[in-house]
């Protein structure tokens, strides 16, 4: 088993990961915390493929479980859906001396972070992530939050979990598209940090043969993510380089309503019109810039997407990373180094 250590002042936890080690959940959890009872807050999905043996595992090692099933999808970020995991959670007697696990995807452990760092002032909480973009992204970093009408994520907050416990093998029931999204943020830290991350994704061909290699390539993205947040807990600075890609993708999310791609395919999308400009711009060399449109189609992941200007003028208007007149581009430099190059906001579409 390979564990990491994220080192926050006061906060520190460890990631699992290994392959089978979803069994071990209970007996990992019990040399962190006291027995307990344990709320596992999982989805319509996630719940009927593994919320039984989760709580076979707790019970086993002497705690008392019990489960809260929100249904499954973005929608679940709610306010009414925090009302609703508030209700159970205390109408089963919970305290701050309990745990809470969010067992899915980013929706759930998203949505069960903010719970676990509100109710009560704030309740221990466990990450075990099952989609490859909560393994390798959300479950690691202590961002939680729901959605509001007017936009995503607005109210959260940062909450540390006490342990992430990372089973790659619950990868192989997602559907091939879900798995691809994933794949987009894997591809982003290869981007980013790590040459030599995005040269074994080029010599990856097939699902089948990434989940060979899955442990490692899981375990590298989130020791990445780990130094990155180590260094900027609370986004205000170096941080900012994990959302290479997100502008134009958030612009591409929003312009189609957030229904026809996902969230990988847009960043996918948004990672090549980075490169792009950034090339026009003489930043990006060395053929980076068809390196990442090569690996993001051998990923079943878009490399373009119709976009018109009025929509990425309105994205980039409103981008949280966003100061006055400008937005605080990412831009690769080459594989596995990227720049942060502050933009005039009007000036992304007449370059
Ligand atoms: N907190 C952060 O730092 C951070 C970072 C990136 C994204 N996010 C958030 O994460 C969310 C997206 O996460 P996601 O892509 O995991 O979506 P998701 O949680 O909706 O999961 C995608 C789908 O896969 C299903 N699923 C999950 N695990 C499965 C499994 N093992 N087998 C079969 N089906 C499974 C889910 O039920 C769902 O239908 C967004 O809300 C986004 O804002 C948060
Ligand atoms: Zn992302």
């Amino acid at each position: 088993m390979k564990t990491l250590r994220v080192n926050l002042p006061g906060r520190e936890y460890d990631i699992k990961i290994e392959k089978g080690i979803f069994d071990e959940s209970g007996s990992l959890i019990a040399k962190i915390h006291p027995k307990c009872k344990a709320a596992i807050i999982t989805d319509s999905n996630v719940g009927p493929l593994y919320a039984k043996r989760l709580i076979d595992s707790l019970e086993n090692s002497g705690f008392s479980p019990f489960l809260v099933t929100v249904p499954a999808g973005e929608s679940s970020k709610s306010i009414e859906m925090l009302e609703f995991l508030y209700s159970e959670l205390l109408k089963q007697g919970i305290t701050r001396t309990d745990l809470i696990i969010a067992l899915g995807g980013g929706v759930v452990g998203d949505l069960t972070g903010f719970c676990a760092a509100t109710l009560l002032r704030g309740i221990p909480f466990i990450q075990i992530p099952t989609t490859l973009l909560a393994q390798v992204d959300s479950s690691v970093g202590g961002k939680v939050a729901v959605n509001l009408p007017h936009g995503k994520n607005l109210v959260g907050a940062f909450y540390q979990p006490k342990m992430v416990i990372i089973d790659p093998l619950c990868l192989e029931t997602l559907s091939d598209r879900n798995f691809s999204d994933g794949m987009a943020e894997v591809i982003k830290y290869g981007v980013i940090l790590d040459e030599h991350l995005f040269c074994q994704l080029e010599k990856t061909s097939s699902r089948t043969d990434m989940m060979e290699i899955i442990d490692d390539v899981v375990l590298r993205c989130c020791d990445l993510k780990r130094m990155v947040v180590e260094d900027d807990e609370t986004d205000t600075g170096g941080r900012m380089i994990l959302n290479f890609g997100h502008t134009f993708g958030h612009a591409i999310e929003k312009k189609y309503n957030f229904t026809d791609y996902t969230h990988g395919e847009a960043v996918a999308a948004g990672m090549v019109m980075a490169a792009e400009l950034g090339e026009k711009w003489g930043i990006t060399l060395d053929n980076s810039s068809e390196r990442i449109r090569r690996l993001i189609k051998k990923y079943n992941l878009p490399d373009r997407v119709a976009i018109d200007k009025q929509s990425l003028a309105d994205a980039v208007a409103v981008d949280k990373k966003g100061k006055g007149n400008t937005v605080a581009l990412i831009v690769p430099e080459k594989i596995g180094k990227v720049i942060i190059k502050d933009t005039e906001k009007n000036s992304i579409w007449t370059q």
